[in-house]
């Protein structure tokens, strides 16, 4: 059976790698109508939000946007707080299933899970500075031009810095997708350019040349599948949120309950989100799964007007019936074939 959504009212502790207790409550508030939750319709729109490239200008109103989140009350779940620990509920174990935690990385619920919480996310932003448009940058390290952290990000003093992040990222460091958490960082940058392409094309291609090899493997009621990551998700995903976190702590983004307390999260997620829709256009076998179980599974969120909705995998499939894109950009992997 499918992944049902979550009994809100069962939300409980999260724990940290190993059995370590999260020091603070991740679940969100609670609805009224908490066993009776509508499904989410797409609300009717005039423009596609574009997501642009996150290298490019477009600071001024991400920066506005998310300092405005920052500063709702922590008690709204559109506050930035509230919507990181979105990500501590849905991977820390705070929900349950009988035995089993709710985990939405290492199986095919990773990029339909992250795509509506980047949705609402991008959208509760939106609403914050009263642009129906806005579209969150997306950080393109695909692309050589996106091999290091975009500069918005490396701003001390603006919304979009965090301070606990690793100097692995900082001040223009090429990253290195084969980073696996504690080694030295390559200096070499044509070589290590030249390794991430190949990466990537292995991520696309070689190794995801059918649906449940890119997607993660399946996972249903009671199946606990934790363990069975798609290719993206493994790399770049993973290495990219380990070189951004200081070395020791994996605070922020080295850890599920924290990584969405650093803002590149977002646009991060935005590229693994942006991988999907490239990988479908690659043709082929490279499509959508089409097994029910998981078209019919289900998350919950909060939207724009502190609204909580249940949301299918079915119903985010096709991005521009969501209302957003991606402003096109070169992937020069495509030639890199190992
Ligand atoms: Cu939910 Cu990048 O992880």
């Amino acid at each position: 059976a499918p992944i049902p959504i979550p009994n809100l009212k069962s939300c409980g502790k999260a724990l940290k790698e190993g059995s370590i207790e999260v020091d603070y409550s991740c679940c969100p508030p609670t609805p009224a109508e908490w066993n009776n939750i509508p499904y989410y319709k797409f609300p009717p729109m005039s423009k596609l939000r574009r997501r642009p490239r996150a290298q490019q200008e477009y600071i001024a109103k991400y920066q506005l946007a998310t300092r405005r989140m920052m500063d709702l009350n922590e008690k709204d779940p559109r506050s930035f707080k509230q919507q990181a620990n979105i990500h501590c509920a849905y991977c820390n174990g705070a929900y349950k299933f009988g035995d089993d935690v709710l985990q939405v990385h290492f199986n095919w619920l990773f990029f339909p899970f992250h795509r509506w919480y980047l949705y609402f996310y991008e959208r509760i932003l939106g609403k914050l500075i009263d642009d129906p448009t806005f579209a969150l940058p997306y950080w393109n390290w695909d692309h050589p031009d996106g091999m290091r952290l975009p500069p918005m990000f490396d701003r001390r003093n603006t919304s979009l810095y965090d301070p606990r992040r690793n100097s692995h990222v900082r001040n223009g460091t090429i990253i290195d997708f084969r980073f696996g958490g504690d080694e030295e960082v390559s200096t070499d940058v044509e070589q290590t350019v030249t390794n991430n392409l190949t990466s990537v094309y292995r991520a696309m291609i070689t190794n995801a040349a059918c649906p449940l090899q890119f997607f993660g493997g399946r996972y249903l009621l009671g199946t606990n599948n934790t363990k069975d990551a798609g290719t993206i998700e493994k790399m770049p995903h993973t290495p990219v949120h380990m070189l951004s976190v200081a070395r020791l702590w994996r605070m922020d983004m080295g850890n599920f309950y924290s990584a969405g307390l650093d803002p590149v999260f977002y646009s991060h997620h935005a590229n693994v989100d942006r991988m999907w829709n490239i990988w479908k256009g690659l043709g082929g076998k490279k499509r959508d799964i089409k097994e029910e179980d998981w078209l019919n599974s289900e998350f919950f969120f909060y939207d724009e007007d502190e609204k909580p909705y249940r949301v299918r995998v079915g119903d985010c499939l096709d991005t521009r019936k969501m209302g957003y894109d991606y402003a096109p950009a070169d992937i020069p992997w495509i030639n890199c074939r190992p």
